[in-house]
């Protein structure tokens, strides 16, 4: 399958079409923003890092019978994709508090939170992806109740295969963010889930390796990524 022409270039990877209209290809690049673009670096070969958890994270989404846009990993930055029509709802879960959760409502940094909470924003970089409730989703037409029920609950389902995942490999998962989309009639999961759209803490030192490592300046961004693709690879 080769890349014909480029559909889209978002802050961190590229999208092209492919001779078949129902397949795309997802390019991983090293550029790495933060707040909402106002930051802006690279992150030597984080491309690969994240088309390689991303790959193997989806991989086992799909053996729990979770479906994702993965159809294969063509190369090292390359990832074959069913061509989704994007819904522009970013959904977050979270298990530990940190970042805007903490910002927002005063939540201790580390708080576990008793049940995962699930936050709705819109997909807008111009609007700085506000938070949302369904009621804002269906008023602005980016998705009917029906459907926001089934990405909170593919949303919850994913967190519960994840973080047993991580956990098995000595991650704490904090939180994420998840990105849906429709083809031919189905939701499915899309985009990626790496350390960039993920927070991730050592289980025992809980030491963060992960994005915030970039958005704060902590140094050791790159080690950070490799040891999150070791472990999730290694137990392969
Ligand atoms: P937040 O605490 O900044 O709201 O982020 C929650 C999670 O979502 C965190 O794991 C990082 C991820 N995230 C993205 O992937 N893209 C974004 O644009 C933002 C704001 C967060
Ligand atoms: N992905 C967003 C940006 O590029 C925000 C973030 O991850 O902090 O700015």
């Amino acid at each position: 399958m080769n890349k014909t022409t480029q559909l889209y270039e978002g802050k961190a990877k590229k999208v092209f079409l492919t001779e078949n209209p129902d397949l795309v290809i997802q390019e991983f690049k090293d550029d790495a923003t933060a707040f909402n673009n106002k930051k802006k670096g690279t992150i030597a070969e984080k491309g690969i890092v994240n088309n390689a958890i991303s790959c193997k994270l989806f991989t086992l989404l799909e053996s729990q019978g979770i479906r994702t846009h993965l159809v294969e990993k063509l190369s090292e930055r390359d990832m074959l994709c069913r061509h989704l029509d994007i819904i522009k709802v970013e959904v977050v879960v979270r298990n530990i508090a940190a970042g805007s959760l903490v910002k927002r409502y005063g939540f201790p940094e580390g708080t576990v939170l008793e049940k995962p909470i699930v936050e709705l924003y819109l997909k807008d970089d111009d609007l700085d992806d506000p938070l949302m409730n369904e009621s804002h989703a269906v008023a602005l037409g980016v998705a009917s109740l029906d459907e926001l029920s089934v990405l909170k609950n593919r949303a919850e389902a994913i967190n519960a295969v994840l973080k047993k995942f991580f956990a098995e490999r000595k991650l704490k998962l904090v939180d994420f963010k998840l990105e849906f989309g429709r083809h031919k009639g189905e939701i499915l999961l899309g985009d990626e889930i790496s350390p960039d759209t993920c927070r991730f803490w050592d289980l025992e030192t809980n030491e963060k390796m992960d994005k915030d490592r970039f958005r704060f300046d902590l140094g050791g961004v790159e080690d950070a990524y490799s040891e999150v693709q070791k472990r999730v690879l290694e137990l392969d």
